[in-house]
């Protein structure tokens, strides 16, 4: 993947504007190929689905950098309502939960007292949270409000992204906590991350066997068959019990893959964001792997024998998102 793509759908994911009329007109993108619908019950009909088939899931409220006040008290509720559910439901599933969403760029203690809300009744519900890391700006602050949990709750974790050079001393202060391994999703400066893929892979495998070898519950995030081969190789060679981590993909993406693994043995996990904050998050997908945008033209516009079945709206709203976003950074 070039990383002029890749900045480019980074950079669209940041976008306000285009994050705010992504909102109002809907799913139109094809975003529900990655986005399990806009509601809690949606959400939660999948979460069981999965369970059926032997899966576990994360769910994330989608939204982020939020900064207004009320935003983050009624995605604290969602949250809220989402724990009880989960526990009344009996299902197989914790959340994953963005700071900036809960009030992080608004006011530190503002932030916490949400969080501490939400890791306190997840507590009483017992439903485990992850504290997703977003971009390297807001990590100090999330390391502290996650040690800050630490010390009343053991019900919560987050993510060591492993393009940061920092990752490894970030995992080894957080041994005794549930993580989750990636390699790490936003465009960060080359003074604090790796830029190079070769490097993040080696990074990235380097701190996965590290941490196999005896620590806390870990969760191998990854869509890279490469790797997840490496450690199925690496877990049978060292006799890993497989009780001690899981496996984890996005929603949408390989569910052959995901289904495999889950019918191996191994514990897997299904990542399912919802909601109508879908812009930035369907992006940095896209960012990821731009060959994304071809499995929703070819599921949304083309019929099973291959047959165009509407105009590509989607390429259409990109090539024009894109233009808009270049004309609206030249003017500033
Ligand atoms: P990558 O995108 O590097 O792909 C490697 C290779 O795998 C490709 O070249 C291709 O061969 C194959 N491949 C990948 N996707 C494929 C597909 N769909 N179909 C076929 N082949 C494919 N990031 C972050 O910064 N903070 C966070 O909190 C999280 N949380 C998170 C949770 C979960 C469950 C996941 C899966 C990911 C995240 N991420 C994240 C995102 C993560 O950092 C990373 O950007 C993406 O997972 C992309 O990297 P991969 O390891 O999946 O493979």
């Amino acid at each position: 993947m070039s990383n002029l793509t890749r900045h480019l759908f980074v950079a669209l994911s940041n976008n306000n504007f285009l994050n705010r009329s992504a909102q109002k007109w809907g799913f139109r993108f094809g975003a529900e190929q990655f986005v399990a619908g806009t509601n809690v019950e949606t959400v939660l009909k999948s979460v069981k689905r999965l369970n059926d088939k032997g899966m576990s899931a994360t769910v994330d409220n989608l939204g982020e950098f939020v900064t207004e006040r009320h935003i983050s008290l009624e995605a604290k509720e969602r949250i809220i309502h989402l724990i009880k559910e989960i526990d009344r439901q009996s299902l197989d599933c914790h959340l994953s939960i963005k700071l900036t969403q809960l009030g992080l760029d608004i006011d530190k203690s503002f932030c916490f007292e949400n969080v501490n809300e939400i890791a306190s009744v997840a507590q009483a519900h017992n439903v485990f949270i992850n504290i997703d890391t977003e971009d390297y700006a807001h990590l100090e602050e999330t390391i502290d409000i996650l040690e800050q949990l630490l010390q009343t709750y053991d019900n919560v974790g987050t993510v060591i992204q492993a393009y940061l050079y920092r990752a490894e001393e970030i995992m080894d202060r957080l041994q005794n906590t549930r993580l989750r391994i990636v390699k790490g999703a936003y465009n960060e400066d080359e003074s604090i991350a790796y830029q190079d893929k070769a490097d993040i892979d080696a990074n990235f495998i380097h701190l996965i066997k590290k941490r196999l070898k005896g620590h806390a519950f870990t969760s191998i995030a990854t869509h890279d068959h490469h790797v997840i081969n490496e450690v199925k190789q690496f877990v049978h060679d060292e006799e890993i019990d497989l009780n001690s981590f899981e496996f984890q993909m996005l929603y949408g993406f390989r569910t052959d893959m995901q289904k495999q693994l889950a019918k191996d043995g191994y514990h897997f996990c299904t990542y399912i964001p919802f909601g109508e904050d879908w812009y930035g998050y369907f992006m940095r997908r896209l960012a990821e792997r731009p060959q994304n945008l071809n499995l929703i033209i070819k599921d949304k516009f083309y019929t099973k024998d291959d047959k165009l079945k509407k105009c590509p709206i989607i390429a259409t709203s990109l090539i024009a998102a894109s233009a808009l976003y270049f004309v609206c950074k030249k003017r500033k």
